[in-house]
């Protein structure tokens, strides 16, 4: 081999973790394990030099290595001059951000795994990592299992616009949603069978509630069009509300219920938007099982294309950080995506879908006429129907699939059937997303 290239990558990275959570343990643990084979067989020699947590007994916990200087505060690990590396797992914006800023500003290298950071301030830290002399490394903050940054930075040097970006974000809620299929069981068992499992965190909120993926598509809204987002321009929805019977009553119809992140570009206005949607089965999306993210793309030309891998547990995230480094060591640096002039974001008002609703309803004459008079009011057309009696002189499911129809009319017609008086809970709707690219061709 030629020894100058060789020396190139041949590369010692002295790291200091900040925060070894369940990211940190993976880290630790895949650093240990495949370390001393990358040494010999790549020349890329990490040292886990410092590392920290609030909670004293966490270093042994983790089983970091002997020589690796333990403490509870960040500060000892961003002033230990050997480190040359700084991997900062503790989320959160702050002290995160003064983190990151303080370490890009004094030439290290600093990689993260924080997407609330980088959602809320991409544009300040990409700014910073442009100028800065080290690497800045996030493949963990979006759906780190496969090189979606890389594609990214590639197609804007190639002038490649994607116009649609479609994705499942969180493995956590893609477990849940699987589970409820499967075992037809409720919601709050599946949450706490991912609990289980190791998936879904002990304050599962932000996952469930869309939050998490709404992060992740705000930096990807950042990556696609150098847009900063603010996330109140951002409509977001869990998965919270979702009953095991809609998702049969879903299959019925041949989709599956899946939280997806939406964001579709059409000239200068751009559609961003986080909520279940019954998406076919036969869809790549759709497919989609357990902790599995994907990703399915489509660019100016109607050239599609994606990415599957899995989302949430302890190596996924760690294996994104660990591809951070190595990236590093190899000399390579992510580029930062240039601002598309003029790009607008429309609310979720402007959406106009096909709606699945849910209504819990008396099972008397008239009361599916009444529904379907509010609906032909506000010109929503029904495309069909399904009622099923669970236990008699109960409400019973009343579910409706509409044709085409604007969010705001929907919207008005479920508060008025919601008056009625044989309606017995708030109606439930969910849309319905026919478009991926991977239905077509
Ligand atoms: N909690 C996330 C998920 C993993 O369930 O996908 C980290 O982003």
């Amino acid at each position: 081999m030629d020894s100058k290239w060789y020396n190139l990558i041949m590369k010692k990275i002295n790291i200091g973790i900040i925060g070894l959570g369940t990211v940190g343990a993976g880290l630790v643990e895949l650093i240990k394990k495949n370390g001393p084979e990358m040494r010999r067989r790549q020349g890329i020699d990490l040292r886990i030099i410092a590392a920290c947590d609030l909670r004293a007994g966490q270093g042994k916990k983790v089983g970091l290595p002997k020589a690796t200087v333990f403490s509870r505060d960040y500060r000892r690990v961003l002033a230990d001059e050997r480190v040359d590396t700084v991997i900062e797992l503790i989320g959160g914006l702050q002290p995160a951000e003064e983190i990151i800023k303080r370490t890009l500003a004094s030439g290290r290298n600093l990689v993260t795994a924080n997407k609330k950071v980088l959602a809320e301030k991409a544009r300040s830290l990409l700014r910073d990592a442009m100028n800065a002399s080290g690497f800045f490394g996030y493949r963990a903050a979006i759906t780190g299992y496969f090189p979606l940054i890389e594609f990214l930075n590639r197609s804007q040097l190639q002038s490649r616009v994607i116009e649609g970006a479609y994705g499942i974000f969180n493995g956590t809620c893609n477990y849940i949603l699987t589970r409820m299929e499967r075992e037809r069981c409720s919601y709050r068992q599946a949450l706490t069978a991912a609990q289980e499992e190791g998936y879904a965190e002990l304050d599962p909120y932000l996952d469930v509630s869309g939050m998490d993926t709404a992060h992740k598509t705000v930096l990807l809204v950042n990556l696609l069009y150098g847009y900063q987002m603010d996330m109140k321009q951002l409509y977001v929805e869990g998965i919270q509300k979702i009953d095991y019977r809609d998702i049969s009553f879903a299959a019925e119809l041949d989709y599956r219920i899946k939280l997806l992140a939406i964001v579709r570009k059409a000239g200068s206005r751009c559609q961003v938007r986080v909520h279940p949607c019954l998406v076919s089965r036969r869809s790549q999306l759709g497919a989609l099982d357990k902790v599995m993210n994907g990703l399915e793309l489509e660019d100016a030309r109607g050239q599609v294309g994606g990415f599957i891998g899995p989302g949430a547990g302890k190596f996924p995230a760690a294996y994104a950080v660990l591809d951070d480094v190595i990236t590093m060591a190899c000399g390579n640096r992510y580029s930062y995506p240039k601002r598309q002039a003029g790009l607008t974001i429309s609310g979720i008002n402007e959406v106009e879908s096909n709606f699945y609703v849910r209504f819990m309803a008396l099972d008397k004459p008239g009361v599916l006429a009444a529904i379907s008079s509010v609906l032909a009011k506000r010109h929503i057309s029904i495309a069909s129907v399904i009622q099923k009696e669970e236990e008699p002189g109960k409400a019973v499911p009343i579910v409706m699939l509409t044709h085409l129809a604007r969010e705001r009319d929907m919207r008005a017609a479920l508060d008025e059937i919601y008056r009625l008086k044989v309606i017995k809970s708030p109606p439930l709707m969910i849309r319905v997303f026919d478009e991926l690219p991977s239905l077509r061709g």
